[in-house]
């Protein structure tokens, strides 16, 4: 049977990116998301591809829903990421709880019930660890990612469902507009249209490009993997000046348009954590994608 993919949270960055690049080569998508804003989806996909997936208004707290769409839509494999980001885990924790950790019990169990053969590939985060790169979240959200791991290790060990997570850090990319972590994307589409941004962070991180964040999911959700596995993403840490200077030799007309707050993330300048294999766009080629990607959004919105 061809590979039928379930995408929670398939309307935000990574799950629009993951959807269009499965729908690309052929696969079947089941879009399962509680939004229905598909903005996102349309500035990466085009017209003709979003035709070709299957959208279910569906939230990750109905496991009943869940099994339905498991079970109506003969799913083979599941790339798990819907989640609240982390400003809105923090506006409203018991919110946060329920998507974050409920959610993916329920894709878990579901799973479990389907009997899926498959690794659940899910995100996890690199805010699991803290500014010394321990394992000792410092937000919700990264307390509530650590239940993720470990939700993924019990239903391994006593039900015997497999499971890949992965921890991408700065996500970046065409559809990357909400989160702690946006502003690296945000200053590339303000650079793209010649305005002025600031950045409300700095320091050193690692920038994750979201095309090849969501290759990665779906490469372990098609893995052999037999275990509850987690990896950071790989990747290589960067200094904010290095983003802003990629930006400028990307949109030289934007040069001193770009600014940030040199203000460190509660995360790691570096991840320390094992990592997925898992290609990497090098930073200045995926800068300049994103810039032109919005350049020529621009052009024909
Ligand atoms: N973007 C990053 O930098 C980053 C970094 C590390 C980890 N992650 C994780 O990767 C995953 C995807 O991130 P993203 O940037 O694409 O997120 P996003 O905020 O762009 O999208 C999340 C999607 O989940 C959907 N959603 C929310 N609640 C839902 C529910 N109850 N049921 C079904 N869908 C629901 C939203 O409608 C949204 O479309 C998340 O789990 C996130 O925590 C993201």
């Amino acid at each position: 049977m061809a590979d039928r993919f379930l995408v929670t949270g398939a309307l935000g960055c990574i799950g629009a990116w993951a959807s269009a690049l499965l729908v690309r080569e052929g696969a079947s998508v089941v879009a399962y998301d509680l939004g229905d804003d598909d903005h996102r989806l349309r500035l990466v996909a085009t017209p003709e591809e979003i035709a070709e997936i299957a959208f279910v208004r569906g939230d990750v707290t109905s496991l009943e829903q869940l099994e339905r769409t498991l079970a109506e839509h003969e799913i083979t494999h599941i790339v798990h990421l819907a989640a609240l980001q982390v400003p809105f885990v923090k506006a409203n924790p018991p919110l946060g709880a329920q998507v974050n950790v409920v959610g993916t019990v329920d894709v878990f169990e579901a799973a479990r019930r389907r009997g899926l053969a498959t690794p659940i590939a899910y995100a996890s985060t690199a805010a699991v660890y803290d500014g010394r790169g321990h394992r000792s979240p410092q937000t919700l959200y990264g307390v509530f990612k650590v239940a993720n791991e470990g939700t993924a290790g019990v239903y391994w060990a006593d039900e015997g469902v497999t499971s890949v997570g992965i921890r991408p850090y700065v996500v970046f990319g065409p559809g990357r507009d909400q989160g702690l972590t946006s502003g690296p994307t945000l200053a590339m589409q303000a650079a793209a249209q010649g305005e002025p941004y600031r950045i409300a962070f700095g320091g050193r991180t690692e920038l994750h490009y979201a095309p090849d964040v969501a290759r990665g999911f779906i490469t372990a959700a098609r893995s052999q993997a037999a275990g509850a596995f987690a990896y950071d993403f790989p990747g290589t840490s960067v200094h904010m000046t290095e983003v802003v200077a990629a930006i400028e030799a990307a949109a030289p007309a934007a040069r001193g348009l770009v600014t940030f707050d040199d203000v460190p993330l509660p995360f790691p300048e570096e991840l320390p954590g094992e990592r997925l294999d898992a290609q990497v766009t090098p930073l200045d080629v995926a800068v300049r994608e994103t810039i032109e990607h919005f350049r020529s959004a621009d052009r024909h919105a």
